[in-house]
């Protein structure tokens, strides 16, 4: 016990030599080096496979699924495309606390650009992958508020889907039996779109959701061409490797590398959630930001993503998956009995193009970084499970740090 202690003591001493070092722009530690080595983007590489979607890298599928992607046809009022709130001029967000019209309880828009390195989307992961996600918005009330009938009929009467489809997955159903289906119809939306879903013979539903899931798949592809690119922190780290430090340094000022120096210090603990490349665990944490109680929209994160998810059909190990049940790391390696503790819990966010996708954090509740990290310096007196302790930053700390996450 008392070495533990001499050691903890030791490691603490460690950190301060090294932020003091970074204060003068001069050195990094060997362990500060093999701590930024992590973090480049050198070391990322391509988005992994999805075994689960058999087109994830086909060209055809990610042409498809551009054009997918920014079809306003798709939505219920022909108005709103998935580009409506994932903007490519706005790093694929939409720079609002919320989307317009969701109101309090809804979400903030996160970007796509580097997402298919994710194990889990959305706030509360309740999907296991990018296509499976992708199905979600057509029908939400909120987003797109239209139906995968509707969907599949946009699709089929247009020359062009009609032969990139085929392409894909041979011929589409011929028109008799498109002509038999429900102008709008789906197991979500309003009570008349559900009622016609329900209405229809299971083995057209199951057709519709054959289809339907491959429209997710070709977004799903396309969306894992918007790859992130090396910035100034990777050139900063490439160059520090390659014993480049005066170059590495001209990459970087004085406050950012202070900033970084105290995001990778023991003192803030960021690496604890934010770490890898794209700066973040992939995992679920509560740092109290969840909405559990009082009056108003309750939100109780990952403990209801969790849920949904496992009885999500178009997951990783439902029929539309083309994954074997052992390639289905998220539900082999998930740790059912952990359900109660991720109440209030979210999503680590990337914090790569962090600069871009303002508001902050699952609500959008912050405007700016220097709100965030005044947040993370005294958090609210903690509930229950939070796990968050005060870290006792001064006002040019702050700015630092702040000054460093804007160059993600
Ligand atoms: C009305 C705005 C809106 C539209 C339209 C929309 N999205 Fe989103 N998107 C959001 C919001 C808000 C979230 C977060 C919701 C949540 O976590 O509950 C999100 C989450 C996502 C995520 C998860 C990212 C992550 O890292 O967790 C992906 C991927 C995504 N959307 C892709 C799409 C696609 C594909 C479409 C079109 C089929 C689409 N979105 C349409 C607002 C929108
Ligand atoms: C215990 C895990 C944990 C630690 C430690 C942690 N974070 Fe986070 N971070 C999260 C979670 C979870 C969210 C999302 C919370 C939400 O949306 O309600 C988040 C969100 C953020 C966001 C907002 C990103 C966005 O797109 O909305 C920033 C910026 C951020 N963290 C920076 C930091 C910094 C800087 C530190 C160190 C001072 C830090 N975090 C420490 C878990 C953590």
């Amino acid at each position: 016990m008392v070495a533990g202690r001499r050691r903890r003591r030791l490691a603490a001493a460690l950190i301060v030599a090294s932020v003091a070092s970074c204060d003068d722009a001069g050195d990094w530690s060997n362990r500060d080096r093999r701590i930024l080595q992590t973090l480049t983007l050198t070391h990322l590489g391509p988005p992994p496979a999805d075994p689960s979607n058999r087109f994830s890298t086909d060209p055809r599928a990610i042409r498809l699924g551009k054009k997918l992607f920014f079809d306003r046809r798709l939505s219920g009022d022909g108005q709103r495309s998935c580009a409506t709130c994932h903007q490519p001029d706005k790093a694929f967000a939409d720079g609002l606390a919320r989307p317009a019209g969701t109101g309090p309880g809804g979400r903030n828009t996160p970007t796509v650009i580097g997402a298919a390195h994710g194990q889990w989307f959305y706030w509360d992961g309740r999907r296991d992958s990018l296509w499976s996600q992708a199905l979600i918005p057509f029908e939400a009330a909120k987003e797109m508020g239209g139906s995968r009938v509707a969907v599949i009929h946009t699709i089929a009467k247009d020359p062009d889907y009609r032969a990139q489809f085929s392409a894909l997955i041979g011929a589409l159903p011929d028109d008799r039996w498109l002509d038999r289906l429900p102008a709008q119809a789906g197991p979500y939306g309003d009570p008349a779109t559900q009622a016609a879903w329900h209405s229809m013979p299971l083995p057209d539903r199951r057709r519709v959701d054959r289809l339907y899931a491959v429209v997710g798949k070709a977004i799903a592809a396309y969306e894992r061409t918007l790859t992130l690119e090396p910035g100034p922190l990777d050139r900063f780290v490439d160059a520090l490797a390659e014993r480049r430090r005066s170059d590495a340094h001209r990459h970087l000022t004085p406050s950012q590398r202070r900033g970084l120096a105290l995001f990778i210090s023991d003192r803030t603990r960021c690496l604890r959630c934010h770490n890898g490349p794209r700066l973040t665990n992939d995992g679920f944490h509560n740092i109290g930001t969840g909405k559990l109680e009082g009056a108003g929209a309750l939100d109780f994160g990952r403990v209801f993503g969790l849920r949904a998810f496992l009885i999500d059909e178009f997951n990783c190990r439902g029929v539309h998956s083309d994954a074997s049940a052992d390639d289905c790391h998220q539900l082999r390696f998930l740790n059912r009995k952990d359900v109660d503790h991720m109440t209030g819990a979210f999503k680590v966010p990337s914090l790569r193009l962090v600069s871009k996708t303002a508001p902050y954090f699952h609500d959008g509740r912050f405007e700016t970084l220097d709100q965030v990290v005044r947040f993370y310096n005294a958090p609210a007196p903690t509930a229950d499970g939070v796990e968050l302790a005060p870290i006792g930053l001064n006002d040019q700390e702050i700015a630092d740090l702040v000054s460093f996450l804007t160059i993600l």
